[in-house]
């Protein structure tokens, strides 16, 4: 038995190789002197060197190993070093190491078939691209050629990539730096009853409203400009909020109605993290297109793609697709997908997320949450996860102001530092702690994880209202 096969119960433990202080030194020296980093202050990180990993876990030079509760930037369904997947790529390299794209290549027609087979409704074309952002950027480009119109519509609190115009559909405060020559890209509120923009007190209020906002936004903007409205099936980043019953298929009637490409970004969502194949389909949804990445091939290759519906793949049946890339459908990345896929069908990954999701973290979130004054909301589903964590439960004052830094953000870099010296590695984006370990996680694996979340939300909790001193974190009365 491996850490790999979700429905052992027992994992065999994850032996880490002697610790070599010495290599660590000199790769963290030649990072520091050379490798420029994504989102960074290059003089202001301090990158752990890594020496390897396995199932849901890696370790440094010094031995020291962390339970991964991040999956990586959310790719690692399958975990790391999936035997299956390591050696159908190694496989494929001897074989067909790469190839040009215009070729037909039995990876590459494989892995486009097994995609097709599981992407809801008629996306049944798939174009590859290297990952989620350039994903988003054909999706809107086939959108405009599509439609003949300019404008993309997307959610503030969204992400959909770094590249040019990924960035600027971002919702998130990484796109202000790059918000010059936004390219019609208009922003408008989708629905998070939490913080609701909407001053709604219901789920369904949050639903009709957010349909009305956007619907308005349409008509501002005027329908015959809008060629696109981009949605993440569930936002991943910017904070894993389950959209209202009824929201996405009002969104798909208010696309049919305006002839408006609806794209639904499945980047992160996608590939068994929500206990289900897509997200799409636990809201019974077909988009026009939809985006995937990450997931796909867990990460092992970069690998992104689009499915598109027979309706726009007939745009282009006589007419040329005006975008392309040398690597679209790289035959190691297409084998690693190829093998992923199998696997997670073989090993019941995608259902093991949906138990754990259903039977094991959400209830055991929904517990610390009880417990923790720091705790303001638990949402997710599947092995997808968001705590939303504030100073005071009544008024959801988050525990740290939008985008803080340094000071400011003192309290969710303490919850962070009491994760890692507990020897568990957390997901953290703004005032949130985000639960996406790989879907693979045991049971016992999550357990062990679970005790050191707990450990940094009492951190966490001492920068409370309620929880000041060393009180954090004890049951709070009434
Ligand atoms: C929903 C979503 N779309 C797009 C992207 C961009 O993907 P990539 O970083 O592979 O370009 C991400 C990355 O986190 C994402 O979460």
């Amino acid at each position: 038995m491996t850490t790999h096969h979700p429905s052992s119960a027992q994992a065999a433990p994850v032996t880490t190789p002697a610790p070599d202080p010495a290599a660590g030194r000199a790769v963290h020296a030649a990072d520091r002197a050379h490798v420029f980093h994504s989102w960074s202050a290059q003089g202001q990180i301090d990158p752990l060197a890594v020496a390897g990993a396995e199932g849901s876990f890696f370790w440094d030079y010094e031995g020291k190993r962390y339970l991964d509760f991040t999956s990586g930037l959310v790719f690692t369904n399958i975990g790391y070093g999936h035997p299956k997947v390591v050696a159908a790529i190694q496989e494929q390299a001897a074989k067909l190491c790469t190839f040009a794209p215009a070729f037909a290549i039995e990876a590459r027609s494989e892995a486009a078939r097994l995609i097709a087979e599981r992407t809801p409704g008629d996306l049944d074309k798939i174009f590859f691209t290297n990952g989620g952002a350039d994903a988003v950027e054909h999706a809107v480009r086939m959108a405009r050629v599509h439609t003949g119109r300019p404008k993309v519509l997307s959610a503030y609190r969204s992400y959909h990539g770094g590249t040019q115009q990924a960035i600027n559909i971002t919702g998130d405060p990484r796109r202000w730096a790059s918000d010059t020559g936004t390219g019609g890209v208009v922003h408008f509120h989708a629905p998070h009853l939490y913080r609701t923009p909407f001053y709604s007190e219901t789920e369904e209020q949050e639903c009709e409203r957010a349909l009305a906002h956007l619907e308005q936004t349409i008509v501002y903007e005027g329908p015959q400009t809008v060629a696109a409205v981009i949605l993440e099936t569930i936002p991943g980043t910017a904070g894993i909020m389950m959209p209202p019953p009824g929201y996405l298929a009002g969104v798909r009637e208010l696309c049919d109605k305006y002839g408006v490409v609806f794209i639904l970004d499945e980047v992160m969502a996608g590939f068994g993290r929500t206990g289900t194949w897509f997200a799409a389909d636990l809201y019974d949804v077909v988009p026009d297109l939809m985006t995937f990445a990450k997931g796909v091939n867990s990460g092992y290759v970069p690998l992104g793609g689009v499915a598109i519906s027979a309706k726009i793949a007939e745009t282009f049946e006589n007419r040329p697709y005006p975008g392309g890339l040398t690597y679209s459908g790289h035959p190691l990345a297409c084998a690693a997908a190829v093998a992923t896929i199998e696997t997670m069908a073989e090993e019941g990954i995608v259902e093991h997320a949906a138990h754990l999701g259903e039977n094991v973290i959400g209830p055991a979130l929904r517990e610390l949450a009880e417990r923790h004054p720091s705790v303001g909301e638990v949402r997710g589903t599947g092995v997808f996860w968001a705590l939303d964590l504030v100073r005071d439960k009544e008024t959801r004052e988050p525990l740290v102001s939008y985008n803080a830094t340094g000071a400011d953000n003192a309290p969710m870099a303490d919850f962070a530092a009491t994760a890692k010296r507990g020897g568990l590695w957390p997901f953290v984006n703004m005032n949130r702690t985000h639960v996406v370990p790989p879907c693979t996680i045991t049971e016992a694996e999550f357990k062990e994880g679970l005790a050191v979340l707990d450990e940094a939300l009492t951190a966490a909790d001492a920068h409370t209202t309620a929880g000041s001193g060393t009180d954090a974190g004890r049951p709070q009365a009434g």
